[in-house]
């Protein structure tokens, strides 16, 4: 792995978390990293909930079947927008959730990206009050980490063409 940034690859799902309090300068630093991605014609068409209450993130938690871990989070980020403000949207709200999962690794804090289709779209908005305008892109989870992930990378020569596709 030599050469390629430590921060990228350790940068890992993490699902368990101390209990831990997490400052709130710590999350407006990681939204200040995730604020900082790039967008077609940087329309930005990205805001941010960040649900901290304990009832909420237990009301969360239950709401999504793979993000039971939230309940024991300090914090829930919902990266959310209108879809209306840019055709890009999704790649946009991915740009900016990938910078706010590395920069919470940097801080030495542990989250999981874990998606939203229509249905838990519809749940989460139900229960953070987000206008059926609106959509909630995804739910991170973030608290001080309970587990130590190797940092790795998945490289595979593989998946790489160079100059044209080759079956
Ligand atoms: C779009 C997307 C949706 C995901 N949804 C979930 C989820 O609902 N619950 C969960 O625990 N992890 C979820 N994950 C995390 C993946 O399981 C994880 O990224 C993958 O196993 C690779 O592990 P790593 O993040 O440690 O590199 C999701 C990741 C992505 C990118």
């Amino acid at each position: 792995m030599n050469g390629v940034p430590q921060w990228i690859l350790q940068r890992r799902s993490i699902r368990r978390f101390t209990g831990d309090p997490v400052s709130r300068e710590k999350i407006v630093t990681a939204l200040q990293a995730a604020m900082a991605a790039p967008s077609a014609r940087n329309l930005q068409p990205w805001s941010f909930l960040v649900v901290t209450d304990r009832a909420s993130r237990a009301a969360i938690a239950k709401a999504h079947p793979y993000a039971g871990f939230a309940a024991d989070a300090e914090a829930v980020i919902i990266p959310f927008g209108n879809k209306a403000d840019s055709p890009w949207f999704d790649q946009d709200m991915a740009a900016a959730t990938e910078n706010l999962l590395l920069a919470i690794a940097g801080l030495g804090l542990g989250a999981t990206w874990c998606g939203l289709d229509d249905t838990l779209q519809d749940r989460v908005r139900a229960l953070v009050g987000i206008p059926d305008g609106l959509c909630p892109f995804a739910l991170i989870p973030v608290g001080v980490p309970a587990e130590e992930k190797p940092a790795r990378t998945q490289y595979d020569d593989a998946r790489v063409h160079w100059e044209t596709y080759r079956p």
